[in-house]
């Protein structure tokens, strides 16, 4: 394997680009915005500036990765690359008409994987065209920093494709695990009704926002609080993961309270927007009021 494609310049797509590009391999990034791809890039001489700084990467390492790094607004780049991995935004008709597009485009022996956090691999794989070779590749946020990738197995997918996307987790310099095509995988199965709880604990007014997070920092240990975490990942998606949740499951702990879907109404989508449950507009971080 030598050029991996990514599609989608998003937080997760330009994430995944950093390492397979810091990792040797020829990376090619696409988005449909000149745009997106510039911030994407920025946001990657950023982060890997900052972790030659902390001597988690050499010099030299991040040069020839930025070197090795192109982006794109076109889908035909990607023709030549080995193993394609999307990370558009939680939407299965979205995904699946890039993959049927990607299909027409690549040779047979080109891998699909998509990063999908709730979405079932074995339907979008149907969709592709190449169910046989498409597989779950679940990266954590943020990418260059969360050592985790779930290598998620549909029903349909090959054993050689799954060795293939095992090895790749490994070769990106992750810790896979191995997970089965259920909704949410393994973590977002524990992790999104734990955040969705949060959200209905300061719903109901159990505490503050600032306590309900230090609560569960200073209480078991967690880096961040559930709270802060849901304006790091951002409302709207952990919204959409948990409505695609409860489809599949029809289980009330996987429904959105109506206190995140007012607050997405609002445009306030945590810290991508600047406003969340806390506001990040000045230097001191301050607890919105709802
Ligand atoms: N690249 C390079 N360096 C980065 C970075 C990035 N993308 N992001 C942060 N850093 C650096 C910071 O600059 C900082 O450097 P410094 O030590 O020199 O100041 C260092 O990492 C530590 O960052 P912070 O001081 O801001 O904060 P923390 O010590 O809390 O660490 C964290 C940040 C690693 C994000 C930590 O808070 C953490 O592990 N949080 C939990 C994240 C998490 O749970 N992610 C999973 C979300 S769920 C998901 O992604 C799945 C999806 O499907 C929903």
């Amino acid at each position: 394997m030598k050029t991996i494609g990514v599609v989608g310049a998003g937080l997760m797509g330009s994430g995944i680009a950093q390492v397979s590009a810091c990792a040797g391999y020829d990376t090619i990034l696409r988005d449909v915005d000149q745009r997106f791809l510039d911030k994407a890039r920025a946001g990657i001489e950023k982060s890997t500036a900052k972790l030659v700084e902390k001597g988690a990467l050499t010099a030299e390492v991040r040069t020839a990765a930025l070197g090795r790094l192109r982006t794109t607004t076109e889908l035909e780049d990607l023709a030549g690359a080995s193993l394609i991995i999307e990370a558009i935004t939680e939407d299965a008709a979205a995904k699946t008409a890039l993959f049927r597009e990607l299909d027409g485009l690549t040779g047979k022996d080109t891998i699909f994987a998509s990063n999908t956090s709730s979405l079932s691999i074995a339907d979008l794989g149907a969709g592709s065209g190449r169910p046989d070779r498409f597989v779950g590749l679940h990266f954590f946020n943020p990418v260059p920093l969360m050592p985790l990738v779930e290598v998620v197995r549909a029903v349909t997918t090959s054993d050689a494709t799954y060795a293939a996307a095992l090895d790749v987790a490994k070769a990106l310099g992750k810790q896979a695990v191995e997970a089965k095509d259920v909704p949410g995988f393994v973590v977002n199965l524990l992790l999104v009704p734990f955040l969705l709880d949060a959200a209905r604990a300061r719903e109901r007014g159990v505490a503050s926002t600032m306590d309900i997070d230090r609560g569960m920092m200073l209480g078991c240990g967690h880096p961040m609080g559930p709270l802060t975490l849901l304006d790091f990942v951002g409302i709207d998606t952990v919204v959409r993961i948990g409505d695609i949740m409860f489809d599949e499951n029809r289980e009330a702990r996987y429904a959105p309270p109506p206190l995140l879907r007012r607050m997405v109404a609002a445009g306030w989508l945590g810290r991508k927007s600047g406003k969340g449950f806390y506001d990040y507009s000045g230097k001191e971080l301050v607890e919105v009021v709802l």
